[in-house]
């Protein structure tokens, strides 16, 4: 979304959702449907110029949503039904906020105000400004065979780290501690210098906070220059898609080859959890997984929050 008309059809709640960006630099989001015959609008990533036309009947929206022309619908070219106001009949706008290289989108037309949803990851961000880091990679990792809420259970606790991340990872669990912060959840670890100097050659033995945002946005410092962004995109109940994308602090030297060093361990722990991840979908289809377990108090205290969200959100569509 770099340029004025570049759009993007996302697919959020199973609902098709447009983006755009406007002449006046601005990310707009749209059912991606039109209001004629409501036919889905945009199909691929692509520029649509200063006009988004539906490929049916020729109505045409600017990139504001604003419907601008529907041709013959009156009968000759330019007229319109009496009564019929092209205002009234705009694309669907949806909620939409950006924060850094980020778009947020909310189908939910009472949701909260971002600014104000956004300050518990802020709190926890403290003074480290993403403002100050830049996309140095994006790594794809296609399709995961697990539900989108075990991707986000198992990234927020720290309890398997020393277990499944073994040989990618020297990071301690003792030096581990949880983050519960309203909807910003995750876990950290703090490693002295002399940790940090005998970390394993070409594993992730530095000081981490592993956050993420209330559904389903992961963001990872890793110091002294490094962030991790991915979203855990839900395909199905049974799907996820994954891309992580690499960010540098602005005075940081990155060089062809650490960037690909970094892909690489990367690549290595994602895979190490999504094997874990496609084996705990596949128990709780087990009639025993029925029960549910039980949480670490101490280590997975993070989790029980996050299903108490996850339990608040569907709430109010099982009581309709
Ligand atoms: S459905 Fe889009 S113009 Fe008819
Ligand atoms: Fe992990």
């Amino acid at each position: 979304l770099a340029d004025s008309g570049d759009v993007v059809p996302v697919s959020v709640g199973g609902q098709s959702v447009l983006l755009v960006r406007d002449e006046a630099n601005e990310i707009n989001a749209f059912y991606n449907v039109c209001r004629h015959r409501n036919l889905q609008l945009i199909d691929e990533t692509g520029n649509c110029g200063r006009l988004i036309r539906c490929p049916y009947h020729s109505w045409s929206y600017d990139l504001c949503g604003n419907l601008k022309n529907a041709p013959y619908f009156g009968g000759e070219a330019n007229a319109l039904p009496p009564d019929f106001q092209l205002q009234d009949h705009g694309l669907m706008p949806v909620k939409c906020a950006v924060w850094h290289d980020w778009v947020f989108v909310n189908l939910d037309a009472e949701a909260p105000e971002f600014e104000n949803f956004l300050q518990p990851i802020l709190n926890q961000l403290g003074d480290n400004d993403v403002a100050d880091y830049q996309p140095v990679a994006t790594i794809e990792f296609g399709e995961v065979k697990s539900n989108w809420k075990l991707l986000m259970e198992n990234f927020i606790e720290p309890y398997h780290v020393q277990f499944v991340h073994k040989t990618t990872t020297s990071q301690p669990l003792q030096d581990h501690y949880p983050i519960i912060d309203e909807h910003c959840l995750g876990s950290a670890v703090d490693l002295s210098e002399d940790q940090v100097a005998s970390a394993g050659e070409g594993t992730l033995g530095v000081t981490s906070h592993y956050l993420t945002l209330f559904p389903n946005f992961v963001l990872g410092t890793y110091q002294p220059d490094q962030l991790g962004v991915h979203l855990n995109i839900p395909l199905s109940a049974g799907v996820t898609v994954q891309r992580r994308v690499i960010y540098a602090h602005k005075d940081a030297v990155y060089s062809e080859q650490k960037i690909q060093q970094i892909k690489d361990l990367w690549h290595s722990v994602h895979l190490e959890d999504h094997a874990i991840c496609e084996r705990l979908q596949a128990g709780r289809h087990s009639a025993m997984a029925a029960q549910g377990g039980v949480l670490s108090p101490h280590w997975e205290t993070s989790v029980r929050v996050f299903q108490e969200l996850v339990a608040d959100a569907v709430r109010p569509s099982l009581q309709k």
